[in-house]
């Protein structure tokens, strides 16, 4: 990542997120060849960052989008996305929001509950439509990350029990306006240990060859995101590991002949491209403790405070002398709104500028406007 001098972002007010748009295109690309050398469709997950600049990048490497809302199949319609390659998740989809995706004529619903199956029939049967449904199967595969963050285990709300599986798949067969196309993971987020996705696989290979065994045959399947990113060393690996995790599934699936592998990965495509970029207010001595408190707090970028996450922060006006730990803060009025603790930082002053490194993606579209601070602003490579 090329974050510019700190003389380029003089005239700018903090706090801001700045997007490397030439790392995000080469990870992109890379993503894309790693996936079309097995023949695997990438479907972005918005979820992640929907800036329209970034969604502009992304849709020209012609990547699918993965959405969980209305407004983000809208939201990729509107940057170009095309319909057919939109695949929509979600445990609680409204009626509106359903009615939305069947008009565009959406690629897939990726259903979640019996439910859900019987709302989407009767709303096509409306519209004069067939929605085309994957089945998201909850597979029981522990992704070993936090736990706001792991989403396979047995007791979360995603997904239909392996048990009800078969159910379910019956169940559109004989709904007249669905039509079943095969089913939908997605085990967690910030995976690193192919083990994982090696688990995933095996899992996935038992639940097909019990489908088939009862006459379903699925023609797609969709492994969803989780692919993790380096956050301690962004600098060393900006381009996440796409060769070995497409390498992981192309070994360990036993893909049906003419089965559809979709992914649909968020994180890896936007993370390291983005950084949030602040000044120091202050630097405050406490008994112990000095503190770094920055004009960027949680609601500019709450994953410290909500999954103890860790990113890298750096000060960009180099100053000399020995590093000293900090803890970098915001002004938001919790103490949740802390950054990093003994943070190794150059002596650090007022008006200094800090980059918290890694933040492309679950940042800015993540941010609130608590105590009433305004939202952040975005600032591009290429403006
Ligand atoms: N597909 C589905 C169905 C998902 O639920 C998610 C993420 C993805 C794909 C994309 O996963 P990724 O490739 O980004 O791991 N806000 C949290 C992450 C929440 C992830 C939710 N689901 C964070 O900041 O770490």
């Amino acid at each position: 990542m090329t974050i510019p001098t700190i003389q380029h972002f003089a005239e700018y007010k903090t706090p801001f997120y700045y997007y490397d748009l030439e790392l995000l295109d080469k990870t992109l690309r890379v993503a894309a060849d790693e996936a079309a050398r097995h023949g695997f469709h990438l479907h972005y997950a918005l979820k992640a960052n929907a800036n329209a600049r970034l969604l502009a990048v992304i849709r020209e490497r012609g990547l699918g989008a993965d959405c969980v809302s209305g407004n983000e199949v809208a939201a990729a319609i509107a940057s170009g996305f095309r319909a057919g390659e939109i695949v929509y998740a979600g445990v609680g989809k409204s009626d509106e929001e359903i009615r939305l995706a069947l008009g565009e004529n959406i690629g897939c619903f990726n259903c979640e509950s019996f439910p859900e199956l019987e709302v989407i029939n009767d709303i096509a049967g409306s519209l004069g439509k067939t929605a085309r449904v994957s089945l998201r199967v909850n597979p029981n595969v522990d992704a070993h990350t936090h736990h706001y963050i792991t989403t396979g285990i047995e007791e979360n709300k995603f997904g239909f029990p392996l048990e009800q599986l078969e159910r379910a798949a019956r169940a559109c067969l004989q709904l007249p306006r669905v039509e079943w196309r095969g089913i939908h993971f997605h085990v967690g987020s910030q995976i690193a240990d192919m083990r994982v996705f090696q688990q995933l696989c095996a899992k996935a290979n038992a639940i097909q060859e019990e489908l088939l065994a009862n006459g379903l045959a699925p023609t797609s399947v969709n492994f969803g995101g989780g692919l993790g990113i380096d956050y301690e060393n962004p600098d060393e690996q900006p381009v996440p590991a796409f060769a070995d995790y497409f390498q992981t599934f192309a070994k360990h699936f036993a893909r049906l002949p003419g089965q559809q592998v979709h992914f649909e990965p968020g994180r890896a495509i936007a993370a390291q491209c983005g950084t949030l970029v602040a000044r120091v207010l202050y630097v405050k001595e406490g008994t112990r403790k000095k503190f770094a408190i920055l004009d960027a707090g949680m609601n500019d970028l709450i994953r410290p405070a909500l999954y103890q996450a860790r990113h890298r922060i750096e000060n960009l006006t180099a100053r000399p002398g020995d590093v000293e730990p900090y803890d970098v803060v915001g002004p938001v009025c919790e103490s949740a709104d802390c950054f990093g603790k003994d943070v190794l930082l150059p002596p650090t002053r007022r008006g200094d500028v800090i980059a918290i490194r890694s933040c492309g993606a679950y940042g800015e579209v993540m941010a609130s406007r608590y105590n009433l601070r305004p939202l952040p602003g975005a600032r591009f490579s290429n403006d």
